[in-house]
């Protein structure tokens, strides 16, 4: 019977590998049309990520009814958990306070950086997630897979410079310093909080991802208001909260508030490493989706790129299963 188990789950994770992996490519593409198309209002990208917290809020309410057969059922979760336990509570706000940080520390490495640059960057969180995968997870990883991180890095790296390389300049107001700081710390960011994220969910407290989402919205949705506030204050007093939003936006909102929940329940199914992977595949489908969609046409670099994120997803499981069977750890 515990082989069967153990069976399931594998699939469980498979499955839900494959599914972030295909969220994020279509989370890519519509980004890339809802910029790419030429509309003469620019939404606010700060309001943009105020309703995906919004969005994921409600779809982890939902949820939480179903768990709980109703919304009485529902309420009463609620109060439990949020008001009955306000140090854990408190636990869960430091991740959610994380993720809003690090993502505007993006926006502003995004704002100071070339888009190629910064792309590379950004991927240093493959090393940061599994640097405090270790530190905080306990979790061993051999040579070879560190061997096979940094080929992930490698090949990502290349298949991006394919995609974004050249599409924004500095102009002169920028400071790559600033850009490369603000990037590196969001990556330390975003391997801490993915962890802490991960340990909180699979700790000793059975409670379910849904509620922890529910939790990290209380503190995520007023943070990103603020940061609406702080960014964009002054034109949204006098263009409006919804400038520039339509149908597209919407959904892209709506998709992106899925992917961050997609996000979470691979983090609970798979772990964070596994997250990287599965995202680093996405950038590559979602630059074949392009071909056909943006007229894109793909070069040595980016062949070579896939080759090696293919190749480093091979060398990372097949050493993991190598682990378990002669295990060292
Ligand atoms: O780049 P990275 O993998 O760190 O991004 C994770 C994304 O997933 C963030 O945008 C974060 O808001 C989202 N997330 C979420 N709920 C979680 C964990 C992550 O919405 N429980």
């Amino acid at each position: 019977r515990r082989e069967r188990s153990a069976a399931g789950n594998a699939s469980i994770k498979l499955i839900v590998l494959i599914w972030l992996t295909l969220q994020n490519s279509v989370h890519t593409l519509l980004l890339r049309y809802s910029r790419a198309r030429d509309v003469p209002e620019m939404f606010f990208s700060s309001v943009a990520v105020f309703f995906t917290e919004i969005a994921k809020i409600i779809i982890c309410l939902y949820m939480v009814m179903i768990e709980e057969h109703g919304i009485f059922g529902c309420i009463d979760a609620i109060k439990k958990q949020l008001l009955g336990q306000p140090w854990d509570t408190l636990k869960v706000c430091i991740p959610a306070m994380l993720y809003t940080i690090q993502n505007n520390l993006f926006y502003l490495a995004a704002s100071h950086l070339e888009a190629a640059t910064f792309m590379i960057v950004s991927q240093l969180k493959i090393f940061a997630t599994a640097l405090f995968s270790v530190i905080l997870l306990q979790r061993y990883l051999a040579k070879a897979q560190w061997f096979s991180l940094a080929v992930l890095f490698i090949g990502v790296s290349l298949v991006q410079l394919q995609t974004g390389g050249g599409s924004k300049k500095l102009s002169g107001d920028e400071n790559p310093v600033i850009g490369f700081t603000a990037a590196c710390v969001a990556c330390a960011i975003s391997g801490f909080a993915g962890v802490y994220f991960e340990k909180i969910l699979k700790g000793s407290a059975p409670v379910s991802i849904w509620m922890r989402n529910v939790q990290m919205g209380v503190f995520s949705i007023p943070a990103s208001f603020a940061a609406v506030m702080i960014q964009d204050g002054s034109a949204i007093a006098s263009k409006g909260f919804l400038y520039g939003f339509d149908f597209v936006v919407w959904a892209t909102v709506l998709w992106y508030g899925i992917g961050g929940l997609s996000v979470a329940v691979c983090i609970k199914y798979a772990d964070n490493i596994a997250k990287n992977f599965a995202t680093s595949v996405a950038i590559i489908l979602a630059t074949v989706g392009s071909i056909h969609l943006f007229g894109f046409a793909p070069n040595l670099l980016f062949t070579v790129g896939a080759s090696l994120v293919i190749f480093s997803i091979f060398l990372y499981s097949s050493s993991a299963a190598f682990l378990k069977c002669f295990g060292s750890g």
